[in-house]
């Protein structure tokens, strides 16, 4: 026998279960009442997906620094691309091939454009953390290209064969100026091809100031996560500087804002919490420096 009324394949089994009651009283479909049930489904699927469902259609990446993922819900958010930031020698490019050394090992395609380095002096250079970056090149896991000349459009056509999981750039100065590099269409069709291959990519960048103070250049606003990594001095006795870093910016995370001490150890760079050394200790440290310098130049910082 043929059935006397449509089957709605799109409502959800409950709404479906309403409709018929009720078309079956009025002996006819009923499209108002079919319509209002749609619009319920919809803003059900809408709730469900906006809490709980969310955190699981992000997969997360481990970033190799030990202390590191549990800080971010679990690593970076697969696909994004995530500026490491700061003055100069304090730890870039060290947390980049740390984060490209994770991925290796783990049977990622990664891929290292470095601008200012020779792929064989990164390679000696990581030895003494007892990383066998060479290994992982031979292997096939990774591709370092050492004082990259290459254009942007000749980058994408490398992450367009290679289809790497991770990549690094270093530094993004190098290639362009932070306003260009938003506004060039060469640049953002880059981006574009990372974010369409999920490619999670670290692009470091270089700052002249330290973290006191709050100078943002386009490229902090265009990354997806910005870390910010530099040197403070957290101790009137001991005045060494400590290694710092903070996480300005991690989009779809929660994150303490707040600078962590980190520690260069004998395996590469790690995150960690000093006992002795509260958080509240170093932002009054990070802001005297701020009022010193603001003492010395006058400028707005
Ligand atoms: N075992 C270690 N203990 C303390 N500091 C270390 C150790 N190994 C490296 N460093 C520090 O790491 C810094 C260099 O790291 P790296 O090259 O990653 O920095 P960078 O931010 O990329 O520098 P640049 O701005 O020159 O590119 C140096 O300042 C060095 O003092
Ligand atoms: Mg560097």
């Amino acid at each position: 026998m043929k059935t006397k009324f449509p089957i709605h394949t799109t409502l959800s089994a409950d709404a479906i279960k309403v409709l018929e009651r009720y078309e079956k009283e009025l002996g006819a479909k009923n499209i108002v009442l079919e319509k209002a049930l749609l619009n319920l489904d919809s803003t059900r699927f809408k709730a469900k997906l906006d809490t709980h469902n969310i955190d699981r259609l992000i997969k997360r990446v481990t970033t190799g620094i030990p202390g590191m993922d549990d800080f971010l819900e679990g690593g970076f958010p697969k696909g994004f691309s995530i500026v490491v930031t700061g003055p100069p020698g304090t730890g870039k490019t060290t947390f980049s091939m740390q984060y490209l050394m994770e991925g290796a090992k783990n049977g990622e395609r990664c891929v290292f454009f470095s601008f200012e380095e020779r792929a064989q002096q990164l390679v000696q250079h990581f030895a003494r953390f007892g990383w066998d970056v060479g290994k992982y090149i031979d292997d096939g896991y990774l591709e370092i290209f050492g004082i990259s000349m290459l254009t942007s459009e000749e980058m994408m056509e490398i992450i367009d064969s290679h289809k790497p999981d991770r990549v690094v750039f270093d530094s993004v100065n190098v290639l362009t100026a932070p306003g260009d590099f938003r506004t060039s269409t060469s640049w953002r069709g880059l981006h574009r091809l990372l974010k369409k291959n999920m490619t999670t990519a670290i692009l470091v960048t270089e700052k002249s100031h330290g973290i006191e103070t709050k100078h943002y250049d386009d490229f902090d606003f265009l990354g997806d996560g910005v870390i910010f990594l530099d040197f403070v001095q957290t101790n009137d006795i001991d005045t060494t500087p400590m290694p710092v870093m903070a996480v300005q910016k991690m989009r779809a995370t929660h994150v303490d804002h707040s600078p962590q001490p980190f520690r260069f150890t004998n395996n590469g760079i790690a995150k960690y919490r000093a006992l002795n050394l509260p958080s509240r200790v170093l932002q009054e440290r990070l802001e005297k420096r701020r009022a010193e310098r603001l003492g010395m130049s006058g400028d707005e910082i």
